[in-house]
């Protein structure tokens, strides 16, 4: 017991998380699904006082809420991160500072202020770039996801009758697969023939790293580019991004990443993995709200030689853009991928969330991560994954916290649509897919323990409610 005191959250971080649960319950002498054991765990959170500098909506305010069956000045239980993230409490106040700059100084608010707006992106570049383990000058802050997927692959999808395919997942998010598909026949190419497809084992939930790594091996000669998600929307898997890209590298194929799950939950390494080319949005993880600015990367060594394919004036070198000379200045590499001036208003919100994942960094987040979604899995598997007589639940995401971001993908035996209701009832949101799923997000920077351990309790109520 002496030594179970000494145990310090690095200890309990260090552990798989199932027997870092099982090691608190038995240092506080209590049940591994009792509530002490979350408690304990927050008290050790030295992050949670992140959860300080975001909006947490109360019950009471969310439109679906039962104030019959939930105590309305709770704060909610909010697990949709993987869908749009909280709102940074400074948000509103870098908001208001360039409405009133606007307001004061008119057209000079580009010069004037401490965000000038001509260039306020490059600000947050920085901030942006470490997050997903990049050099500055490799990410660009600009347009959406998927304008900038399809900026992107102009540039690097250039096939030929020999190498024409893009590989990719099987069930990819829509928007990805419909770029993909458009890219190929802007090209000339067939989406039947070009679009490689990769599906799970039957009976099998994820993809295989040793499948996807086999596919690019006997088929590489024939991909152009290897496009993958880095987190799966819909499984919450994390591709081993490193294997891939080294895979396709050697079979000299391009290759580039989704990264709408994975910016803000996994750590990233997108230089030193020697990733293509990444694109992600930031009103997922990263919290800048719905249609949040996006970022692009491109790889420093494709700085010379990949060129963008459309050209606007915001990839002009900055000392001359404003000369209106009319001969382009290209920037070297992402930047030069740049069109439009950037959206002040969306630069604010995603700047008051960099500030905050600033305050820490995303080895620290994942490590909390890592437990926090350990314990919601934990807790699922003990209360219901074991009587199949009863409503029940199947994992689809990996179990090995080393091939998921901190979303579980949970399916249930009965239609989820009720239980949906019952939980967003009783306070709780997150996101149904019909007929049977529910992704569960915990997100390091503003989810605690507790949150996890109430969100149990409630499901079960839900399911019992629902299936009555
Ligand atoms: C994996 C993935 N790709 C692409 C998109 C589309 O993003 P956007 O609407 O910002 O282009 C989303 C949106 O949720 C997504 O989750």
């Amino acid at each position: 017991m002496q030594t179970f005191l000494r145990l310090t959250m690095e200890h309990f971080l260090g552990l798989h998380p199932r027997e870092a649960v099982v090691q608190a319950a038995a240092l506080l002498g209590c049940d591994s699904t009792s509530a002490e054991v979350a408690e304990y765990f927050d008290k050790h959170d030295k992050l949670s006082h992140l959860r300080e500098n975001f909006l947490v909506p109360k019950v009471s305010d969310l439109p679906h809420s039962d104030l019959s069956v939930a105590d309305g000045s709770k704060d909610c239980i909010y697990l949709s991160g993987n869908s749009l993230g909280l709102q940074p409490k400074m948000v509103k106040k870098y908001l208001e500072e360039e409405l009133g700059n606007w307001a004061r100084f008119g057209v000079q608010g580009h010069t004037e202020g401490s965000r000038p707006w001509a260039w306020a992106e490059n600000t947050i570049e920085e901030l942006m770039a470490n997050l997903v383990g990049a050099k500055t000058e490799e990410v660009a802050l600009m347009n959406g996801l998927t304008v900038n997927l399809h900026l992107l692959l102009l540039s690097f999808y250039k096939p030929n009758t020999m190498r024409h395919k893009i590989l990719m997942e099987d069930k990819a998010f829509p928007s990805d697969h419909y770029a993909v598909e458009s890219q190929i026949r802007l090209r000339g190419f067939d989406p039947q023939l070009s679009m490689m497809l990769l599906s799970p084992r039957p009976g099998e939930d994820t993809l295989r790293t040793e499948d996807i790594l086999e596919v690019i091996q006997k088929e590489g000669d024939n991909i152009a580019v290897v496009m993958f998600s880095g987190v799966q929307f819909y499984t919450g898997q994390l591709f081993d991004m490193r294997a891939i890209t080294e895979a396709g590298h050697k079979k000299g194929c391009f290759v580039g990443f989704d990264c709408a799950h994975a910016v803000g939950n996994v750590d990233l390494k997108l230089h030193d993995w020697g990733v293509d080319f990444a694109c992600w949005c930031s009103y997922k993880y990263l919290n800048s709200g719905a249609g949040g600015l996006a970022g692009a990367f491109v790889h420093e060594k494709h700085k010379d030689t990949i060129k963008p394919t459309l050209l606007g004036w915001w990839g002009h070198d900055l000392t001359t853009r404003f000369q209106m000379t009319n001969v382009m200045e290209l920037q070297p590499g992402v930047r030069g991928f740049r069109l439009s001036n950037q959206p002040i208003l969306l630069v604010c919100s995603l700047q008051a969330s960099l500030e905050v994942f600033n305050m820490t960094n995303m080895q620290a987040l994942r490590s909390k991560s890592v437990l926090l979604t350990g314990y919601l899995e934990y807790l699922i598997k003990y209360f219901y994954t074991k009587d199949l007589s009863k409503p029940h639940v199947h994992l689809i995401t990996p179990s090995d916290p080393q091939q998921r971001g901190c979303q579980l993908s949970l399916s249930f035996s009965v239609p989820i649509r009720r239980v949906f209701q019952e939980l967003e009832k009783r306070g709780v949101v997150c996101d149904m897919r019909e007929p049977s799923v529910l992704r569960i997000a915990p997100v390091p920077l503003y989810n605690s323990f507790r949150d996890i351990r109430r969100f149990v309790d409630i499901l079960g109520e839900a399911l019992a409610t629902s299936n009555s």
